[in-house]
């Protein structure tokens, strides 16, 4: 059994968790107030799912997702993710959360800043241009014509396999999208995010799309 360490359990934590236990992986939740606070969603999800500190749960994930604010990744476990594959779902809301400069002048990106303090891991970009119900309740068989795609960028090929198998068992098409320099085409404010789009319109987008785009808020 695959198990997957959720480092933050809101919206997008708790949906990720629900998918990939009806795919047959295990899941360990964690957040910022403790494993108790997840009673609740733990009942919800059943024997598949287990709570923890977010340590452990990067610790017993085979690989990890990252579900949190911007402003907390330099509260992420850096040790025990150390060598995994580490999906970044983090958006840039600066309006909301604050600036970033790096980000503002485009040296860097959202999943960038936690590539940078997860030096030793391969973090991937993805389920960051979705809206967390639609992860667990919108995906289709390969075919129907409901499916819709979803990008993925990182500098890691192995790893981006990974998450490309993994959106394919959520029901979702994959678009790699090149390295996590790349990431900003799905940023808030570019078409391709929070849309529905078959492959063929998600790569229109994501080539049309033009940097410093202003988000969403
Ligand atoms: N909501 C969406 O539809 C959506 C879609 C795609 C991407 N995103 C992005 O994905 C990220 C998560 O979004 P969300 O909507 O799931 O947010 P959310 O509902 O506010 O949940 C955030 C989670 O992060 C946890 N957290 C905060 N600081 C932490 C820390 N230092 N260590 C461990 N956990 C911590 C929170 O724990 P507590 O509850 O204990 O405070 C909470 O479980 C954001 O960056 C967002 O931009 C959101």
């Amino acid at each position: 059994m695959t198990t997957i360490g959720i480092i933050g359990s809101g919206h997008v934590g708790q949906n990720i968790a629900k998918a990939a236990i009806a795919n047959g992986y295990d899941v360990v939740l964690s957040n910022n107030q403790g494993p108790g606070s997840l009673a609740g969603v733990l009942k919800e999800l059943g024997p598949h799912a287990s709570a923890a500190t977010p340590a452990e749960a990067a610790a017993r994930g085979d690989f990890a997702v990252v579900a949190i604010p911007i402003t907390a990744i330099d509260q992420v476990p850096v040790e025990p993710l150390e060598g995994k594959v580490v999906i970044s779902t983090i958006n840039y809301f600066p309006d909301r959360l604050g600036h970033v400069p790096e980000i503002d002048n485009g040296s860097t990106t959202a999943p960038g800043l936690l590539q940078a303090h997860l030096p030793k891991s391969r973090v991937v970009r993805a389920f960051s241009m979705i809206d967390a119900a639609d992860m667990s309740a919108d995906g289709h068989p390969e075919g129907d014509p409901k499916r819709r795609a979803l990008a993925l960028s990182g500098d890691d090929t192995e790893a981006k396999a990974l998450v490309a198998h993994l959106y394919n068992q959520f029901g979702f098409d994959a678009l790699d999208i090149g390295g996590l320099d790349e990431s900003w085409r799905v940023d808030a404010g570019q078409k391709a995010f929070v849309t529905h789009q078959d492959l063929a319109q998600l790569k229109e987008n994501v080539a049309n799309a033009k940097r410093n785009s202003k988000p969403r808020t």
